[in-house]
């Protein structure tokens, strides 16, 4: 009987113990969220395919069915988009730390040094000493000053190319994003290593740095299949990641010259410099004296130094050049705004001399045209690609580990709820009085982030600010520009080409006249 007893006991509380686990369990079930909603895909290749040729135009239409966040399946990644300001907030400010990562890339692979540039490094020691190197001997207020001529000779040289063109080439106009590019390039690499990219016999190809830039932009958009589906990579079927290889080796091969270079002549200085202020001469010095990272306790190896050299490259070029070609195009279709630049501009610095930094502390028109820029044309549209280290909840809905994020600043930059008629180029909702008045670029505004925001934020954004406001303010004091023959502004071709960033797909031709005092432009 007491054996009886003591098995009816036992089942009674397995019984209670099943029904406590599984209630548990369906409470656990209910409870979690539900995965962001998004289109069906295909087997193995998810939604890829559906992307098409310009995957910020489709990812925007997405928006619309699915709403703020949704998901797609890229063969086998989940990859989560954020559509409006208030969920980007959530994820790179709410959980942020939990967003610091990026997600295996062939880029980060190859062009990134196995992932240990600053662009694609973990979030962690190695991550932080980047951000301090380039902080300290690049980004710091100092560092932007002591080159500030660095910026003011390379654009003033570009004026005065565009004044000889003049002569030439009346009714044909100047290449102007290329004239710029190679203007944002010389102005960083100077600062960088102390050189030219863009001029003739200058040493071990760097001519050449651009041309492959642009290749690795073009290769670079962070929607490549080989980055969702291992087999295609390892098939490598498009030659995606032998063009990789060979982009890679030509950069370090023409980085360890300027290495190699810097190490032997160590103190030729730019005309009027005591000592030479570059980057690579500053990391050069700390890594022969054998200086430790505080906080990784490493050495600097010329490795590290390539690697961030080449990121900062590759990161600050074409972004500036571009957003200052947008710009451009904007107040060649917009010229009573180019007008109110322009007298802003004169009140400040006459018409005989040429603009510099030093007159730029106060042009709240410039500075609405920039954030409008921006805002219209956001130079990287999903800006890099973060994934997450832990599963979490955001927006109401479950993102699993590992799943991609992307945040669509294009949509976000777009969206009704934020913007009023937010298609239309209109800086003077940025003025004093406006409604967006008080939204800056630094990366506390959702609704305007270009430059990204949370840790991962743009490194670079100081230089880039100054540098692109330099180069408009030059633009726009220094010329006023007209299209060439047979066309004009309501034609000019707006259309653009996906990568990561965003190209005209039809380079602005424009003819420069100048509207200074002769002197002016002389270098
Ligand atoms: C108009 C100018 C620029 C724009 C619009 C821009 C935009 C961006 C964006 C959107 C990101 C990614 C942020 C994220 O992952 O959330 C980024 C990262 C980065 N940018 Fe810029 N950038 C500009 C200028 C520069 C300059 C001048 C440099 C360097 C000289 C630079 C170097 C970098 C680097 C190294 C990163 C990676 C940062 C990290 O992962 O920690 N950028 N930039």
């Amino acid at each position: 009987m007491a054996s009886l007893l003591l098995l009816l006991a036992t089942l009674l509380i397995s019984t209670i113990f099943i029904i406590f686990i599984s209630l548990s369990n369906k409470q656990n079930k209910t409870n979690k969220a539900p995965l962001p909603p998004g289109p069906t895909g295909w087997p193995i290749i998810g939604n890829l395919l559906q992307l098409g040729s310009k995957p910020h135009e489709t990812l925007h239409d997405l928006s619309k069915i699915y709403g703020p966040l949704y998901r797609l399946r890229m063969g086998s990644v989940t990859v989560v988009i954020a559509n409006s300001a208030e969920v980007a907030s959530q994820f790179l400010r709410t959980h942020d730390a939990n967003f610091s990562n990026r997600p295996p890339n062939t880029l980060g692979d190859h062009i990134g040094y196995n992932h240990k540039g600053p662009a694609f490094v973990p979030y962690g020691p190695r991550w932080r000493m980047f951000r301090r190197l380039s902080n300290t001997h690049l980004f710091s207020t100092k560092a932007l000053d002591d080159l500030r001529h660095v910026r003011e000779e390379e654009v003033a040289m570009l004026a005065h190319k565009f004044v000889q063109a003049k002569g030439t080439s009346t009714n044909i106009g100047v290449e102007v994003g290329k004239e710029l590019n190679a203007c944002a390039a010389n102005a960083l690499t100077r600062a960088l290593f102390r050189r030219r990219v863009f001029e003739e016999h200058n040493g071990p190809d760097v001519g050449e740095f651009t041309k492959v830039l642009e290749e690795v932009l073009q290769l670079a958009n962070g929607l490549n299949i080989e980055d969702f589906i291992p087999w295609v990579k390892a098939l490598d079927m498009r030659g995606f990641v032998a063009k990789l290889k060979r982009l890679h080796l030509w950069y370090d091969d023409t980085l360890a010259k300027i290495l190699e270079e810097h190490k032997t002549k160590p103190k030729i200085a730019i005309k009027g410099e005591v000592e030479p202020k570059d980057l690579l001469s500053v990391l050069l010095r700390l890594e022969e004296a054998g200086v430790k990272d505080e906080e990784t306790d490493n050495k600097l190896t010329d490795t590290d130094i390539k690697a961030l050299l080449s990121d900062l490259f590759i990161g600050g070029t074409d972004t500036t050049s571009l957003m200052v070609e947008w710009a451009l195009v904007e107040l060649i279709r917009h010229p009573d705004i180019l007008a109110a630049a322009q007298k802003e501009l004169d009140s400040i610095v006459g018409r005989s001399r040429f603009v510099s930094e030093l007159d730029l502390n106060n042009v709240p028109v410039l500075q609405a045209i920039i954030k409008e820029t921006f805002r219209l044309h956001p130079p990287v549209p999903l800006l890099i690609p973060h994934t997450a280290s832990e599963a979490c909840e955001v927006a109401g809905y479950h993102v699993p580990k590992a799943a991609t994020l992307l945040i669509n600043v294009w949509t976000i930059c777009r969206d009704p709820e934020l913007w009023s008629h937010p298609l239309e180029f209109d800086p003077s909702r940025f003025l004093p009085g406006g409604k967006n008045a008080d939204v800056d670029l630094k990366g506390t505004h959702f609704e305007l982030i270009p430059f990204g925001a949370g840790r991962r934020i743009c490194v670079g954004l100081r230089l880039g600010l100054r540098m692109t406001t330099l180069l408009l303010a030059s633009l726009v004091h220094g010329f006023d520009w007209a299209l060439p023959n047979g066309l004009t502004p309501e034609t000019l071709n707006m259309d653009v080409e996906f990568g990561l960033t965003l190209e005209r797909s039809v380079p602005l031709v424009a003819r420069p006249i100048p509207r200074l005092a002769h002197e002016a432009y002389e270098v």
